[in-house]
Protein backbone atom coordinates (compact mmCIF):
# COMPACT_ATOMS: atom_id res chain seq x y z
CA UNK A 1 0.00 0.00 0.00
CA UNK A 2 1.66 3.57 -0.91
CA UNK A 3 0.54 6.35 0.90
CA UNK A 4 0.34 10.26 -1.66
CA UNK A 5 -0.25 13.00 0.40
CA UNK A 6 -1.47 16.34 -1.34
CA UNK A 7 -1.07 19.72 0.53
CA UNK A 8 -2.77 22.46 0.19
CA UNK A 9 -3.71 26.38 1.89
CA UNK A 10 -6.65 28.14 2.03
CA UNK A 11 -7.45 31.93 4.51
CA UNK A 12 -10.98 31.58 5.43
CA UNK A 13 -13.01 33.34 8.70
CA UNK A 14 -15.43 32.08 10.75
CA UNK A 15 -16.99 32.56 14.48
CA UNK A 16 -17.37 29.55 17.13
CA UNK A 17 -20.77 30.38 18.77
CA UNK A 18 -23.81 29.05 19.64
CA UNK A 19 -26.29 30.95 18.71
CA UNK A 20 -28.71 30.57 21.85
CA UNK A 21 -25.86 32.02 23.71
CA UNK A 22 -24.92 35.43 24.85
CA UNK A 23 -21.53 36.77 23.63
CA UNK A 24 -20.05 36.05 27.39
CA UNK A 25 -21.49 32.57 27.46
CA UNK A 26 -19.67 32.09 23.83
CA UNK A 27 -16.49 33.52 24.92
CA UNK A 28 -16.56 31.42 27.95
CA UNK A 29 -17.36 28.34 25.67
CA UNK A 30 -15.07 29.42 22.54
CA UNK A 31 -12.54 31.67 23.98
CA UNK A 32 -10.96 34.36 21.57
CA UNK A 33 -13.03 32.46 18.23
CA UNK A 34 -16.33 33.69 19.60
CA UNK A 35 -15.66 37.30 19.07
CA UNK A 36 -18.67 38.53 17.65
CA UNK A 37 -17.76 39.69 14.57
CA UNK A 38 -15.27 37.22 13.22
CA UNK A 39 -11.54 36.25 12.91
CA UNK A 40 -9.52 34.65 10.27
CA UNK A 41 -6.85 31.74 10.05
CA UNK A 42 -4.88 30.28 7.25
CA UNK A 43 -5.66 26.85 7.00
CA UNK A 44 -3.18 24.15 5.87
CA UNK A 45 -4.99 20.97 4.67
CA UNK A 46 -3.47 17.65 4.03
CA UNK A 47 -4.99 15.16 1.91
CA UNK A 48 -3.79 11.37 1.98
CA UNK A 49 -4.76 8.91 -0.28
CA UNK A 50 -3.74 5.06 0.05
CA UNK A 51 -3.72 2.55 -2.93
CA UNK A 52 -2.05 0.08 -4.51
CA UNK A 53 0.00 1.40 -7.53
CA UNK A 54 -1.52 0.74 -10.93
CA UNK A 55 1.17 -1.39 -12.98
CA UNK A 56 0.49 0.60 -16.30
CA UNK A 57 1.15 3.84 -14.86
CA UNK A 58 3.11 3.77 -11.85
CA UNK A 59 0.73 5.92 -9.57
CA UNK A 60 -1.38 5.22 -7.53
CA UNK A 61 -3.59 7.88 -8.23
CA UNK A 62 -2.21 11.53 -10.30
CA UNK A 63 -1.18 13.89 -8.41
CA UNK A 64 -2.47 16.63 -10.53
CA UNK A 65 -5.76 14.68 -10.53
CA UNK A 66 -5.72 14.82 -7.19
CA UNK A 67 -4.99 18.18 -6.69
CA UNK A 68 -7.95 19.19 -9.35
CA UNK A 69 -10.31 17.52 -6.94
CA UNK A 70 -9.14 19.24 -4.05
CA UNK A 71 -9.21 22.69 -5.49
CA UNK A 72 -13.08 21.48 -6.78
CA UNK A 73 -14.58 19.94 -3.67
CA UNK A 74 -12.74 22.21 -1.03
CA UNK A 75 -10.69 24.86 -2.10
CA UNK A 76 -13.28 27.00 -4.27
CA UNK A 77 -15.76 26.84 -1.51
CA UNK A 78 -13.74 27.82 1.40
CA UNK A 79 -11.08 29.91 0.44
CA UNK A 80 -11.66 34.14 1.38
CA UNK A 81 -14.78 32.55 2.86
CA UNK A 82 -16.37 32.73 5.72
CA UNK A 83 -17.30 29.22 6.75
CA UNK A 84 -20.62 30.29 8.53
CA UNK A 85 -22.57 31.69 6.25
CA UNK A 86 -20.64 31.20 2.77
CA UNK A 87 -19.77 27.64 2.58
CA UNK A 88 -22.48 24.93 2.07
CA UNK A 89 -21.28 21.77 3.15
CA UNK A 90 -20.50 23.87 6.46
CA UNK A 91 -23.98 24.92 7.10
CA UNK A 92 -25.19 24.71 10.50
CA UNK A 93 -21.85 23.17 11.49
CA UNK A 94 -20.22 25.21 14.30
CA UNK A 95 -16.75 25.90 12.40
CA UNK A 96 -14.63 24.03 14.69
CA UNK A 97 -11.31 22.23 13.17
CA UNK A 98 -13.03 18.73 14.13
CA UNK A 99 -15.92 19.72 12.05
CA UNK A 100 -14.28 21.01 9.32
CA UNK A 101 -12.02 18.06 8.82
CA UNK A 102 -15.03 15.97 9.06
CA UNK A 103 -16.68 18.28 6.33
CA UNK A 104 -13.79 17.69 4.41
CA UNK A 105 -14.07 13.92 4.80
CA UNK A 106 -17.80 13.89 3.22
CA UNK A 107 -16.87 16.08 0.18
CA UNK A 108 -13.82 14.15 -0.52
CA UNK A 109 -14.76 10.74 -0.06
CA UNK A 110 -16.89 9.61 -2.79
CA UNK A 111 -14.44 11.75 -5.55
CA UNK A 112 -11.44 10.08 -5.36
CA UNK A 113 -10.80 7.92 -8.39
CA UNK A 114 -8.63 5.37 -8.02
CA UNK A 115 -7.27 4.26 -4.06
CA UNK A 116 -8.99 5.51 -0.82
CA UNK A 117 -9.01 8.55 0.85
CA UNK A 118 -6.90 7.43 4.17
CA UNK A 119 -6.89 10.80 6.18
CA UNK A 120 -7.71 14.45 6.36
CA UNK A 121 -5.00 16.43 8.38
CA UNK A 122 -5.87 20.26 9.05
CA UNK A 123 -3.60 23.33 10.44
CA UNK A 124 -5.11 25.69 12.29
CA UNK A 125 -2.08 26.99 13.43
CA UNK A 126 1.35 25.63 13.51
CA UNK A 127 1.40 24.48 16.40
CA UNK A 128 -1.57 21.99 16.37
CA UNK A 129 -3.03 19.81 13.65
CA UNK A 130 -6.47 17.88 13.23
CA UNK A 131 -6.61 14.32 11.83
CA UNK A 132 -9.47 12.63 10.47
CA UNK A 133 -10.04 9.16 9.16
CA UNK A 134 -13.62 8.66 8.82
NI1 LIG B 1 -10.62 30.63 15.12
Amino acid sequence: MIYITRRETFAASHRLYRPELSDEENYKLFGKCSNPNGHGHNYTIEITVAGEVDPYTGFVLDLKKLKEIIQNEIIIHVDHKNLNVDTQFMKGIIPTSENICIALWKQLEDKIPNGKLFSIKLYETENNYFEYRG
